[in-house]
């Protein structure tokens, strides 16, 4: 039996993408061969290729001067990556600090760039600033920030707007959860391993105008213009991963695009906040205007019961609720591909835990 995995990243994915490809697995369509066996210059997995990036083009109706790259090194590498990619030496860039991961961002853009921090929620990072908090500098090549902060959980209810600086998301844990309008965004980034796939591959998503102007140190490899140039084929891509993208970007289509998934995803995020507030004996400390729709952060009025929690719910088939070893207590992440009854079974667990220990 499957359980309820409620992991940050890698995540669940959608059973029905598992069986696919586990269908497929030793004779992709009637080749006679694992679509990880084969050239990615080959025609089979080009048009494997081909049709991932025009199935994501859909779901998120991706302007056409966007260019999509497919590539290695996740969410981590990209920190680095953008400044060398999209700015000149010493360039003034603007970042938005809401937590952990965008200190990781920050802390790297810092060796390539000279960074100011354009706003910083503080206060234990338990909300996303308002845009009238937001300092901008005067000649920034760009703003950087971190629509959904993976570890607090705390989710940008806004775009900020920023005066048509080209704004640069990292959106490993948000992409394709909801419907977004692509034109505000100079550079969306993702890693795969939460909405998308499975680990190994990270998706850029580039208004064209911004790239071709990388500093001469970028490794070629890494430079976006040239990957865009090689359709992602400069060197050899993670075929398996980007195989699996395009099996869950056809299930998203299925599952009715990201107008449909973004309601279900709101649902079970609003049910599990619900369930929280209604007690004392459960906590979320997040702003309610700035509470993640993808990783609810929660924690026991005694901590002490923490272990005991976490023992019992694997035991009744709720894996991956172990909070951040930074913040400690629980954390559900509730990506596309965790069904609402997964979130209704957590409920179920934690009343009566609540029941036996409250
Ligand atoms: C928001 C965010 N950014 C960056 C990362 C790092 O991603 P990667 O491990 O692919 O480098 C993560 C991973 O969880 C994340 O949640």
């Amino acid at each position: 039996m499957r359980a309820y995995n409620f992991s940050p990243g890698p995540a669940v994915l959608p059973l029905e993408v598992l069986e696919q490809t586990r269908d497929e697995l030793l004779d992709w369509h009637r080749s006679g061969m694992s679509i990880m066996e084969v050239s990615h210059r080959g025609k089979a997995f080009m048009e494997v290729a081909a049709e991932a990036e025009s199935d994501l083009r859909e779901l998120l109706s991706i302007p056409r001067n966007y260019k999509v790259l497919f590539l290695q090194g996740g969410a981590s590498a990209q920190f680095s990556l953008i400044p060398m990619n999209l700015t000149p030496p010493r360039a003034t860039v603007d970042y938005i600090n809401t937590g952990h991961w965008s200190k990781r961002a920050i802390e790297e853009a810092g060796r390539y760039c000279s960074v100011h921090v354009a706003g910083d929620a503080g206060d234990g990072y338990t909300r996303a600033p308002a845009q009238s908090e937001l300092r901008f500098s005067t000649g920034a090549a760009f703003v950087h920030y971190t629509p959904n902060e993976t570890i607090g959980g705390v989710e940008f209810g806004y775009v900020p707007a920023t005066g048509g600086v080209p704004l640069i998301a990292d959106m490993s844990s948000s992409i394709l959860s909801r419907p977004i309008d692509v034109s505000k965004f100079g550079l969306i980034y993702a890693g795969a391993q939460k909405n998308i796939g499975p680990a190994g591959l990270v998706v850029i998503i580039v208004r064209d105008d911004l790239i071709g102007h990388a500093r001469p140190e970028t490794p070629h490899v890494f430079n976006y213009q040239a990957i865009a140039d090689n359709q992602s084929m400069l060197n050899t891509p993670p075929t398996f991963a980007w195989y699996m993208a395009g099996l869950v970007f056809k299930w998203m289509k299925r599952g009715g695009g990201l107008a449909a998934i973004g309601e279900r995803n709101r649902i079970k995020a609003q049910t599990l906040y619900a369930a929280i507030d209604a007690s004392d004996f459960y906590r979320n400390p997040v702003a309610k205007d700035s509470r993640s729709w993808m990783n609810v952060a929660f924690t026991l009025k005694n901590p002490g019961l923490d272990a005991e929690f976490l023992t019992r719910a694997a035991a009744a088939g709720l894996q991956g609720l172990k909070g951040h070893r930074v913040l400690g207590g629980m954390r559900a992440s509730i990506y596309n591909a965790m069904p609402l009854a997964g979130v209704e079974t957590l409920i179920a667990f934690m009343r009566e835990f609540e029941r036996q220990h409250g």
